[in-house]
């Protein structure tokens, strides 16, 4: 399919090929900034669609879609069509009329992990239309992402696009309202994570797509569904709710556009673009996949109400320090937590951060873990580790548009097959669950002399609850 001349093809920004479409971009993306607002084609309105706080909304502002099974679709098709908004300018500007947006793979280690060069250098606004001086300090200097925050692998091991804790996010209408409903595995991470440790105008929905970095994250976030699409038989999710819902856009002429999820939900054929290296050869988190099943029939019946067996006691602040908090479990739900917990059983167990709230997205983003030990060694956190929790969107669920009521915002981690190893290890007590927030610290890099997100205190971000609950 490459070799498809008519197919174009996104590369690595760190490639040769990668670092030549952004010398482009860049100059793209001043062009795009000198453009009147009022234009769909420039800069400031096309980071509108995304959300912004700046009134009156003028048509297709503040449509992105978050926590939902619209998240991969929406940000494909935003994405799809900006690129073409930059293709007709790098155009004019005499570049490649085969131009394509390149990726951020954050997930390739060392360097890779870091902003590339571009985004930081020259340090100055007036300069360079690539840098923005609102992001965390650390990472402007050069400061690498945590694999932690960074890896795909574990959404890459979700079995199924929707779902609690699957892929692609939870089922519902779209946007009502936004930041309430579940997320899925990819959003979470690495997309939410990077965006809050990136911070500044990254770190809040509505001013996000302002800084260039956000384009070439999604355009990774985008890759990683492919590669999941390739491996999971392409053909989930199959809902015609899913299918048959369709979002609108600009087009580079500035004329108004639609597409349906069902005719994204591949890019060849249906958008006509791929990435290099291609999605099906990627070996990304191959090891921790799970086997996957065969997909589910169109018009399965959706999950009862979950059962809930366990519950925090009282609200818990998240100040920037690690936090332990006990969850008691029902007596008569324990046997009830084995038998999901087990992997021939046909219930699935999770557990849930709910009612989350706060004024601000700390950046901070934070490990969660079950039953750690008093001291815990380095490899304890990797077998206690339950996923990342982090605060993309916190300012809009507490303020949201027009008279919806504020809300807290919630996460949800399938936790089964932990339970069942740390049992079988012999470190779970049914009688002393206890769920821990660390927060997840950078590492020092030669030459920035910031601290990372995450290394100091931060306003209190509260915890509502944090409960045990079991699907059927
Ligand atoms: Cu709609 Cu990365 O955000």
């Amino acid at each position: 399919m490459i070799n498809d001349p008519g197919v174009l093809v996104r590369h690595e920004v760190n490639s040769p090929a990668g670092a030549e479409a952004l010398e482009h971009y860049a100059q793209a993306v001043a062009r795009m900034k000198k453009r009147e607002a009022d234009d769909p084609t420039s800069w400031a309105y096309q980071a509108a669609i995304h959300g912004t706080y700046t009134e009156p909304f003028l048509d297709l502002w503040n449509q992105c879609e978050h926590q939902s099974w619209y998240f991969l679709p929406w940000h494909r098709m935003y994405v799809y069509y900006f690129e073409q908004i930059v293709r007709a300018a790098v155009v004019e500007l005499g570049g490649p009329e085969d131009w394509t947006l390149p990726y951020w793979d954050y997930g390739l280690d060392g360097a890779d992990a870091a902003l590339p060069r571009p985004f930081l250098q020259p340090a100055d606004e007036n300069q360079n239309p690539l840098f923005v001086r609102e992001r965390n300090r650390y990472y402007n200097e050069g400061g690498r992402l945590p694999e932690q925050l960074a890896s795909p692998a574990k959404a890459l091991a979700r079995p199924f696009y929707i779902g609690t804790a699957e892929l692609g996010g939870g089922s519902g209408p779209a946007r009502e309202p936004r930041f309430w409903g579940q997320s899925g595995e990819l959003e979470r991470t690495p997309h939410n994570a990077v965006h809050s440790q990136i911070g500044g105008w990254m770190g809040d929905p509505e001013t996000a797509a302002q800084d260039p970095i956000f384009w070439l994250h999604h355009c990774n976030i985008d890759r990683v569904w492919a590669i999941w699409n390739e491996r999971n038989h392409g053909k989930d999710p199959g809902e015609g709710d899913w299918l048959e819902h369709s979002f609108e856009f600009f087009d580079a002429e500035g004329r108004k556009v639609s597409k349906a999820c069902g005719e994204v939900r591949e890019t060849i054929p249906q958008l006509n673009y791929t990435y290099e290296p291609s999605p099906a050869a990627s070996t990304v988190g191959e090891e921790e996949s799970m086997p996957a099943p065969p997909p589910p029939p169109a018009d399965a019946p959706r999950p009862a109400q979950p059962k809930f067996v366990g519950a925090s006691g009282e609200k818990v602040p998240l100040t920037g320090e690690s936090v332990e908090v006990p969850v008691e479990i029902d007596r008569r739900g324990r046997e009830e937590v084995f038998e999901a917990a087990a992997p021939e059983g046909a219930n699935r167990l999770y557990l849930n951060i709910e009612d989350i709230e706060g004024d601000e997205n700390p950046s901070t983003v934070y490990g969660v873990y079950l039953n750690l030990p008093p001291d815990p060694a380095p490899e304890d956190y990797g077998r206690h580790y339950v996923g990342n929790l982090s605060f993309f969107g916190i300012e809009r669920a507490g303020a949201p548009i027009g008279d919806k009521p504020p809300h807290g915002m919630r996460a949800s981690f399938e936790v089964g097959p932990l339970v069942d190893s740390l049992r079988r290890e012999g470190a779970w007590d049914e009688n002393n669950l206890r769920v821990r927030f660390a927060p997840i610290l950078p590492e020092a890099v030669e030459g920035v002399e910031a601290a990372p997100p995450g290394a100091g205190d931060h306003d209190p971000v509260e915890i509502g609850r944090v409960s045990l609950s079991i699907d059927s």
